[in-house]
């Protein structure tokens, strides 16, 4: 039995409570949140109890910890786990800053530890079955990929300011898929970005829209287009072509009813948001987590992916600010 304790009892730490609760072989030691009611609350609804980080770190009992706290505090967390001996699933991104991220990464591997990160996207049953399809040869080399990643709606306000901005968080997701499936980074990032769904978005110097181009050293492509605002639902859809062919994975939707009249033809919505679309991707990467622990094995996702796609967050960055295409290896 695993014994976890969970940093962060926000909206994505309610999300882990539920599968660290639902596996057999783990279970929710304790909950710890900066804002003390948070945890507590969180921790009585899974029958665990609420405790600082501090205690939770350096409780023995406590065999794993799940960070799910505001990205600007995953590096210090990351290291006081690792430090103090725990197993460590933490979610995107690794740090706000690309250089307190590397220092991070160093650090880790200084303890011989490596550190799962959450690219829950990668265990997505449908993502995954294109990878798995990808991988048996079936379309051959891929050659072009189109990643679509529009939300239904902004997150809080104060969720986006401490967020990073839009390539650091959410394109973040993205970029990794795109590592993923093209097999290596690219070689250079374009990107370009606008402020269309809220005008505070623009007046922090974030955007809310925005699309990428990643160009790989022997010519292949990938395209990610990213925004805050989609009036159907959460758009999550991957198409990847190949020299042998194509695959696509096109969106979970609420229900599968057709309707057809003479008004024409109608379907339900895509599912809408991530808490919906991808329960069950958080549940199979937390069983990816317990399992590796259990039994020793390397992570799916590491914390040098983790570091690879906030590299290419900070290349988009740049390349947005500039206007001119800017290569990975200059970030
Ligand atoms: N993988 C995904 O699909 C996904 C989805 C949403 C968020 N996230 C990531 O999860 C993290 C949290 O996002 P969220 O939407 O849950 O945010 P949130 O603001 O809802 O929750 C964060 C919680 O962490 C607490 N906190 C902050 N600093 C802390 C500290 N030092 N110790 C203990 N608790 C602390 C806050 O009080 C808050 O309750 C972010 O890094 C975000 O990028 C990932």
């Amino acid at each position: 039995m695993l014994r976890t304790g969970l940093l962060g009892a926000g909206r994505i730490g309610h999300v882990h409570a539920k599968a660290i609760t639902g596996h057999a072989a783990s279970e929710l030691t304790a909950v710890s949140d900066y804002v003390p009611e948070a945890a507590e609350k969180l921790a009585a609804e899974y029958g665990s109890t609420a405790r600082t980080t501090d205690e939770i770190l350096a409780d023995p009992q406590i065999d794993a910890v799940l960070i799910a706290t505001s990205t600007d505090t995953h590096s210090d967390l990351i290291e006081a786990a690792t430090a103090a001996g725990k197993a460590v699933l933490c979610e995107k991104p690794v740090d706000l800053s690309l250089d307190r991220a590397r220092a991070c990464q160093a650090k880790v591997k200084e303890s011989g530890r490596d550190v799962m990160l959450g690219f829950n996207r990668r265990f997505d049953p449908s993502f995954n079955a294109l990878k798995q399809a990808l991988d048996a040869g079936e379309i051959g080399k891929p050659e072009m990929l189109a990643v679509t990643s529009f939300d239904p709606a902004l997150p809080p306000v104060e969720y986006i300011k401490v967020s990073g901005g839009l390539f650091r968080d959410m394109m973040i997701h993205d970029f990794d898929i795109a590592n993923f499936l093209m097999g290596e980074p690219p070689v250079t990032i374009s990107a370009v970005g606008s402020s269309l769904v809220d005008p505070a978005i623009g007046a922090e110097g974030d955007v809310d829209t925005a699309a990428v181009t990643l160009s790989y050293a022997d010519g292949r492509i990938a395209v990610i287009r990213n925004s805050r605002r989609a009036a159907y639902g959460y758009d999550q859809r991957i198409e990847l072509l190949g020299s042998k062919g194509m695959l696509q994975a096109e969106n979970m939707v609420e229900n599968t009813v057709v309707k057809s009249n003479a008004d024409g033809v109608t379907a339900a919505k895509p599912m809408h948001f991530f808490l919906e679309r991808y329960m069950p991707a958080y549940r199979i990467e937390w069983d990816a987590f317990v399992t590796a622990v259990t039994n020793g094995t390397p992570f799916p996702a590491t914390l040098a992916d983790g570091v690879t796609a906030l590299a290419m967050a900070e290349a988009a960055t740049r390349s947005r600010a500039s206007g001119a295409p800017v290569a990975l290896s200059d970030v």
